[in-house]
């Protein structure tokens, strides 16, 4: 570990978004003094590596953060975990980066894509939220075009990886390919060799909760409440990331030319667009990447100023763990970090 490096917390270090975090602190060379693995009491005195080091988890309670005297803690234990401990940390003086949907709609709390709204960090009171996996990689993308065009209505319907539901989404999907079952199950229903359209709960209008953070986490990351979105959320028997039909319609005219020289260039995009080549995202080239792959670019001719496009990204990882580095790192450059 480095000397003068942060003291950082990974709350929920077992699961699937932690382990990755951990990997990409490593990867990014994020300046870590002493990491602190954090999980429920079932893993206590199981060990994780970071850096070729074995390191014993403890249970995540109020003591463990109170003690660790971190600056920073990366939250992925799953909403109520966070709503309970995510302020505890705070009161101790770590920053929190929380993965879980608790506070990404509390209009207190900054809601951050760094590629995308990097200046709402300085309005943060010790919690910043991670977006939603899905909504990520389509802001990521949209950004520029709407900064261009100005985006007034997006439908998106989406392909999700079943790591998107951690560990158990992923194991349930292996036992089936196995001919096996396992109980209980994570999904409704059986995922192999089927997909299912229902991620989260269903409201009583009929959308889910998945679609209803998609609609609103992106008008407050791209912030402009005036875009409307349309989401539709599919469970695919996936592993390597999540995939997103999406059609925009803008105000200002716009060119297939123009989006795409825009996405050439975009932070954190790659367009992978050559059809005759078969040149298109897929979910399997985006796994381990991260990077927001972006093709299939065509215009619509249903309505004025309409674009359709192909995005996918790892949701593990842009989706989820990388985009929370970034976050540590942007707090770390603009001095928003109590210094180590
Ligand atoms: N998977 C994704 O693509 C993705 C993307 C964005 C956001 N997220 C969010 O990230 C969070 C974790 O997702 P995941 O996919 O990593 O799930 P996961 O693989 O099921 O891991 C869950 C983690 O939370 C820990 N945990 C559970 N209950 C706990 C408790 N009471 N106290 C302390 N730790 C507890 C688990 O520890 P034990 O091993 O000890 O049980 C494990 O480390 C969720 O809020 C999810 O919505 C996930």
């Amino acid at each position: 570990m480095e000397a003068n490096g942060y003291t950082v917390i990974v709350a929920g270090a077992t699961g699937m978004v932690g382990r990755t975090m951990m990997q990409v602190l490593e990867e990014r060379r994020f300046p870590v003094g002493k990491l602190i693995p954090l999980a429920s009491a079932r893993s206590a005195g199981h060990t994780v590596t970071f850096r070729g080091q074995e390191i014993a988890v403890q249970e995540l309670s109020e003591a463990s953060l109170r003690d660790a005297h971190a600056e920073v803690a990366l939250f992925s234990a799953g909403a109520s975990v966070s709503r309970t401990y995510s302020p505890i940390a705070a009161k101790y003086g770590t920053v929190v980066i929380d993965n879980s949907s608790a506070f990404r709609t509390d209009p207190e709390i900054p809601l951050v894509v760094p590629e995308v709204n990097p200046g709402a960090l300085t309005r943060h009171h010790g919690i910043i939220a991670n977006p939603n996996c899905s909504t990520i990689q389509m802001v990521v993308a949209l950004k520029p075009l709407h900064d261009a065009f100005r985006i007034t209505r997006i439908v998106v319907a989406t392909y999700q990886s079943v790591t998107g539901a951690g560990q158990r989404g992923y194991e349930q999907l292996m036992a089936e390919m196995r001919g096996e079952t396992v109980q209980p199950p994570k999904f409704p229903h059986p995922i192999a060799l089927n997909l299912i359209p229902h991620i989260d709960e269903f409201e009583a209008d009929g959308y889910t909760k998945e679609e209803i953070k998609m609609m609103r986490e992106t008008v407050k990351i791209m912030e402009d409440p005036s875009i409307r979105v349309n989401a539709t959320c599919v469970r695919v028997p996936v592993v390597g990331g999540h995939s997103e039909a999406v059609t925009i319609e803008c105000a200002r005219p716009l060119t297939l030319a123009a989006a795409r020289d825009l996405l050439l260039t975009a932070p954190g995009v790659i367009l992978q667009d050559d059809p005759s080549q078969k040149h298109y995202p897929m979910p399997r080239n985006a796994k381990g990447k991260d990077e927001v792959f972006v093709g299939r670019l065509r215009l619509d001719p249903t309505v004025p100023n309409g674009l359709s496009l192909w995005i996918v990204s790892d949701n593990l990882r842009k989706g989820a763990a990388t985009n929370a580095v970034q976050i540590a790192e942007a707090m770390a450059a603009q001095g928003l970090l109590r210094r180590p």
